[in-house]
């Protein structure tokens, strides 16, 4: 067991315990089945938005939406909630086993290497980052990794880098160190020693391949944490190689080494928004893979289709949501009315899920936990509890409709101080693990995406001159 699980051993129990009331309830159905190697083409009934559709083979996750469990690469989110770390997670997507100790050292040192983003952060900064919704910020700063880290613009990069960090770095304000924390804030006129350098011809790579995994896996956590503290006003921190992603993730964003709890909880939610199927986000990252592109345009694509209110956007919504319900007294009226008009309740719901979604399970209780020592989150805490049992009463028994992983992270995140422009991008940071791992699986056998929509337009149409045209 690892440092932080045996501090945090009470996060661990309450998972263990959502884990068990989550078998009691399903494992009755029994176990699952492998369905072997795919032999193409497979026949499958195809609904809108392609519900049903199966667009490839994968052995990277699975999601059984009748269950409700969740399994990356034959192992059950739960155990690894309770038992691993982000970071275990990550190389068990992408290389599809648990790490040995030396091999999980250097994948660790690897990611932290690539946290180190000067030159990326250096050009985000000369936008107005502070205006910037913060995913629209993280999508541009996927692309500013793409030259930090690979060859594809080489002659362009090479030289503005140069001008960017010698030229300037004077010129760069410095904050006041935070306290309690030396070396903390980002020195962007750290320059590399000679043999880094050298080691680093590597590191101006093709944007495509594992290495610009990592870059992505460190870089998207560092700009996450950068873009958080410029839109505050403050300058971005440099990340700790000492530290795991869940703590360096919360340090850079707030300049402060996390409690083992903090980190725990956030470790945890890393874990559990890791990878999910062929969910919108993913798939948009392996769409832009498939026609050869490179995994920082992937990235970005993934990032530009988590931001949607109906997928990775809605934990921001869900909080926007009890805000506005306001009172557990409340929750009633609210709920009746939006039955009425038809609305998506936030946080509920899933094209795969037909029963609580296993991530819901972990975070609800974490929730409720980390709520306990804030009046205002126990207040949200009882009206998200008050929402969800009217939900499931009456859209659970008619529409399948129960709680989703978005549904109390938000509480949770709360719980720590972080502002709810950032749950979305902390969702990203998690994500690109599963994005990055699922590409590279799919390379390996590429085919360019290329669905059909059935035309339901007319035929025959005469093309009239722009001034006959009523
Ligand atoms: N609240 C109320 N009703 C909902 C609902 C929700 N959150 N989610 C689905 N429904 C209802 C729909 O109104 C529809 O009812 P109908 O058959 O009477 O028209 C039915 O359930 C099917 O919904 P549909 O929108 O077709 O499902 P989908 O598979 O296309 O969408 C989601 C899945 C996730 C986009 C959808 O559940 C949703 O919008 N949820 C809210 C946003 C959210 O939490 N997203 C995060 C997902 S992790």
């Amino acid at each position: 067991m690892n440092e932080l699980h045996q501090k945090t051993r009470h996060i661990t129990d309450l998972i263990l315990k959502a884990a068990c009331e989550a078998r009691k309830e399903t494992d009755a159905d029994g176990g699952y089945a492998s369905s072997g190697p795919v032999k193409w083409p497979v026949s499958c009934t195809v609904g809108p938005g392609l519900e049903g559709a199966i667009a490839c083979e994968s052995k990277v996750g699975y999601v059984n939406g009748i269950k409700g469990s969740l399994i990356y690469r034959g192992y059950d989110v739960f155990d690894l909630c309770a038992y691993s770390t982000f970071e275990e997670v990550s190389y068990l997507l992408l290389f599809g086993k648990l790490p040995t100790a030396s091999e999980f050292d250097i994948f660790k040192r690897e990611i932290s290497r690539y946290m180190a983003v000067p030159a990326t952060l250096r050009l985000l900064m000369s936008f107005p980052i502070e205006s910037f919704n913060a995913m629209a910020a993280l999508r541009m700063g996927a692309h500013f990794l793409r030259r930090e880290f690979s060859n594809v613009d080489r002659d362009d990069y090479k030289s503005d880098v140069e001008n960017v960090i010698g030229s300037d770095e004077d010129s760069i304000a410095m904050e006041t160190t935070p306290r309690g924390e030396k070396r903390a804030i980002y020195e962007f006129h750290e320059k590399r020693d000679k043999k880094e350098a050298a080691e680093d011809d590597g590191r101006y790579n093709p944007a495509t391949g594992y290495r610009s995994c990592y870059s992505l896996i460190g870089g998207v956590a560092s700009m996450a944490a950068a873009i958080k503290r410029i839109r505050e006003r403050h300058l971005p921190i440099e990340p700790r190689p000492d530290m795991s992603h869940a703590a360096n993730l919360l340090y850079m964003m707030t300049g402060k080494v996390p409690t083992p709890e903090e980190e725990r909880i956030v470790d945890v939610s890393l874990i559990l928004h890791a990878d999910h199927g062929m969910n919108a986000s993913t798939f948009a990252s392996m769409v832009v893979a498939s026609t050869m592109s490179d995994m920082y345009f992937s990235v970005g694509a993934g990032i530009a289709a988590l931001n949607g209110p109906l997928h990775g956007g809605a934990n921001e919504q869900v909080v926007n949501m009890l805000n506005e319900i306001g009172s557990v007294d409340n929750v009633k009226k609210w709920f009746d009315s939006a039955v009425a008009e038809k609305k998506k309740i936030m946080g509920f719901g899933h094209r795969v899920y037909k029963a609580y979604d296993p991530r819901a399970r972990v975070l609800m209780p974490l929730a409720e936990y980390f709520a306990k020592t804030n009046t205002r989150l126990s207040g949200m805490f009882d009206i998200a509890k008050s929402l969800e049992k009217e939900v499931v009463n009456k859209l659970g028994k008619e529409k399948k409709i129960f709680p989703n992983v978005d549904f109390y992270s938000g509480i949770l995140y709360q719980s720590l101080g972080i502002p709810k422009e950032m749950f979305t991008p902390i969702f990203a940071v998690s994500r690109v693990s599963g994005w990055t791992a699922r590409v590279m699986e799919y390379l390996e056998n590429n085919r360019i995406f290329r669905p059909r929509a059935i035309y339901s337009g007319t035929f025959d149409e005469k093309y009239i001159p722009l001034r006959e045209r009523k």
